[in-house]
């Protein structure tokens, strides 16, 4: 299914009752380049960041493609063509277990003025957003968030946790596969190609990842420049690791931070390591553990089932801390649990709840031993009961139903549900969005 986001019309409801408290919300035209330039700068300020300027912004609309641009104008306010709300959307694929790669509804640049916030501006824009998509027939919609305390009522939940690292190298010492291929120090733009290939790869066998779009693969590679406004991506270094027949496997992208009383403690800040092979993971960080004149390695955004610890000597050197990454909203239950696979089987009748009235009934799920899953509407009386955002942080398996069950956000008997939509692997996204 392929569905073009910005040709979606806003959702009437959301359109007339804010439109009844004198506000216009509006898709901006992909040809009027001063209301995308007003939208931008909007987006920035409500990310606090700096105004962008006109080279900037129109490189950012340049890469960015043909996303879709929502705004929310208040014509009674001293600039009215900027707009006091913002959301962006597109379709991408999203990697669900089994491998499927499923079209989904992906958010970003939420933003109200602080001169407007809070008079349910935000819940319009996610309500319509939601709306649109599922009328456009997307099982899911999803994004990464800014705070963990906005979204649940929208439905959504964690759905891929992520993991930040600080590794004392001189702990932990390297006691995992001795490594083969090569590693080599190249130029990002050396990188590029091989890069793409390996994300490329790991996303198809990743669950959690999406399709990587070409602004943030340059944010990833540091060749964003100055649509991100940021003037430090020189200091980053990559490393690409080849096999033994010259492919490239994987890369890291970091940078180093000297300690300014000992030069033997500098620091590496790891922004990204993708790995398409055991081989090509051990040997990205077995070289960075063993850099010289490096005391630390901190890694952002990593998966929560990382193998690193079971490669190193102590791995109490390891401090990890975990976090909520993709946040995910079924906006179509059937067709959101049909398109995984299941590691066990069974049959299991949960009852949705969905307060947006979107995605919610009972529905029998029934996998069998290839691991395909059938879903159907029934008026069976329900084994287990839970809210649609509840569904969304089991669906892509990165919580147990017993978990769920016992914080009190599953109701019912798991026994069937909980092996069920178990998966061996922890969904993982690797990049915000
Ligand atoms: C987050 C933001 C978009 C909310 O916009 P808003 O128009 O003020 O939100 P609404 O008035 O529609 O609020 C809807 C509900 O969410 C709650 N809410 C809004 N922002 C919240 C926050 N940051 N934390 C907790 N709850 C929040 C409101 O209290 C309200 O709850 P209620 O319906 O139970 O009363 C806005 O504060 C903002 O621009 N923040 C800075 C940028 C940002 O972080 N964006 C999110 C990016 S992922």
């Amino acid at each position: 299914m392929s569905v073009d986001a910005a040709a979606q019309p806003v959702d009437a409801a959301s359109r007339d009752d804010l439109a009844a408290n004198g506000l216009r919300l509006a898709v901006v035209d992909e040809s009027d380049r001063a209301g995308l330039d007003a939208w931008a700068q909007a987006v920035r300020r409500g990310f606090l960041d700096v105004r962008g300027s006109s080279d900037a912004l129109g490189a950012r609309h340049e890469l960015r493609g043909h996303h879709r641009h929502v705004g929310v104008w208040d014509e009674t306010a001293a600039e009215p063509a900027t707009p006091v709300g913002t959301i962006e959307s597109w379709v991408s694929d999203l990697t669900v277990p089994g491998g499927a790669a499923v079209p989904a509804w992906a958010i970003s640049g939420v933003t109200v003025a602080p001169t407007h916030r809070r008079r349910g501006i935000a819940r319009h824009l996610l309500g319509s957003e939601l709306r649109t998509a599922a009328a456009a027939g997307l099982s899911l919609a999803m994004l990464t968030v800014s705070e963990a305390t906005i979204y649940g009522r929208f439905g959504f939940a964690p759905s891929a946790m992520a993991a930040d690292l600080e590794v004392d190298t001189r702990r932990a010492r390297w006691t995992g596969p001795t490594p083969t291929g090569r590693t080599h120090l190249v130029e990002p733009a050396t990188l590029r190609a091989g890069a793409e290939r390996v994300i490329d790869r790991v996303r198809r066998a990743t669950p959690g990842n999406i399709v990587m779009g070409e602004v943030f693969l340059r944010r990833m590679l540091g060749t964003l420049g100055e649509v991100a406004g940021d003037k430090h991506t020189s200091a980053w270094r990559h490393l690409r690791h080849d096999d033994a027949d010259g492919t490239p496997q994987g890369f890291a992208v970091y940078r180093l931070v000297e300690d300014d009383t000992d030069m033997a403690r500098s620091t590496v800040v790891l922004h990204h390591l993708v790995a398409a092979t055991d081989e090509a993971y051990a040997a990205i960080w077995s070289a960075l553990l063993e850099m010289d004149l490096v005391s630390r390695v901190t890694a952002h955004l990593r998966p929560v089932d990382e193998p690193l610890g079971w490669m190193v000597d102590d791995r109490r050197a390891i401090r990890t801390t975990t976090f909520d990454h993709l946040w995910t909203r079924i906006l179509d239950v059937p067709s959101a649990l049909e398109a995984r696979t299941y590691e066990a089987s069974g049959r299991v009748v949960l009852e949705v709840d969905d307060p947006m009235g979107i995605a919610g009934g009972r529905f029998a799920l029934e996998a069998d031993a290839s691991g395909a899953g059938q879903v159907t509407a029934t008026d069976e009386p329900a084994d287990v009961r839970l809210g649609i955002d509840a569904l969304a942080a089991l669906h892509l398996g990165g919580v147990r139903a017993r978990m769920l069950q016992a914080s009190g956000r599953v109701d019912g008997d798991v026994s069937v549900l909980d092996p069920l939509l178990a998966t061996a692997r922890a969904p993982y996204l690797d990049h915000w969005f």
